[in-house]
């Protein structure tokens, strides 16, 4: 991949060896609630503890995970090509933590929280913002609540002008575990062929967009990517 522009694209399975529950597979997040119960604007209005003390679990979990060899050997991988750009469907802070920088987040961050009057977003990430209260902003001079910084479905995906502009113009496309269920994320692949670029995968199991891809790599992204990206830096193809 040297001399190559590549884009990598991770989902929840990148992080599922440092203990972060992926969504679809079995015992995933989608198993013990409801999507519309936990991940939609409605969702926040119907019932705003429920959302807010759902989120609040996996922001303190942070505190309990680290980074696992595949969010180091994509730190690896970015620093050792002249051209990568990191998009993440992930929420958690660990690609950051593993080495990576400039990380495009494009459902969101726990990391931070979104003034719900001015939609500012700030890092909340001291031991007094994981309280089950809900938190008030510091950007206003009569504080508002913040919500969870996160892109809810019906809500529309993060920095997605920054991303087509790499997608469009790379030559290799590397997805790292995601089961392509969710859009625009899973139409990424057919972004970068239709513009000439070869696409890789590195998931455990065959995602729904599987035929979108030139190269498969079945196996766990903490086994696989560290060979990999190792063979990808010596490489020109
Ligand atoms: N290594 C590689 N792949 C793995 C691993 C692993 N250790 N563990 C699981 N996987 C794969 C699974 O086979 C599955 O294909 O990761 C994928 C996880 O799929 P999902 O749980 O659907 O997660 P993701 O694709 O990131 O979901 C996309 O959906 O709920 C929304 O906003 C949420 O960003 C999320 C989006």
């Amino acid at each position: 991949m040297q001399g190559k522009r590549v884009v990598v694209l991770t989902g929840a399975g990148v992080s599922a060896e440092s203990g972060i529950r992926t969504f679809r597979d079995n015992g995933g997040l989608w198993e013990e609630h409801r999507i519309e119960d936990v991940a939609t604007p409605q969702a926040w209005l119907a019932d705003p503890s429920l959302v807010w003390h759902f989120y609040q679990r996996r922001r303190r979990q942070l505190q309990d995970v680290e980074p696992n060899p595949a969010h180091v050997a994509l730190s690896q991988l970015q620093n050792g090509l002249d051209s990568m750009v990191l998009i993440t469907q992930n929420v958690d802070n660990l690609h950051e933590r593993g080495g990576s920088s400039d990380v495009i987040h494009m459902h969101g961050r726990l990391e931070t929280l979104r003034c719900e009057a001015t939609g500012r977003h700030e890092k909340r990430m001291n031991s007094t913002d994981f309280s089950d209260d809900f938190l008030l902003c510091t950007c206003c001079s009569t504080p508002s609540r913040v919500r969870p910084d996160i892109v809810w479905f019906g809500e529309i995906p993060m920095h997605m002008e920054a991303i087509y502009r790499a997608v469009d113009a790379c030559e290799v496309f590397v997805v790292v575990g995601s089961s392509g269920h969710v859009y625009p994320a899973a139409d990424l692949v057919d972004v970068a062929r239709r513009h000439g670029a070869r696409t890789v995968l590195v998931n455990a199991e065959p995602p729904l967009n599987l035929d979108s891809f030139d190269e498969v790599h079945l196996g766990k992204a903490g086994e696989l990517l560290p060979g990999l990206v190792r063979q990808w830096l010596d490489s020109e193809g």
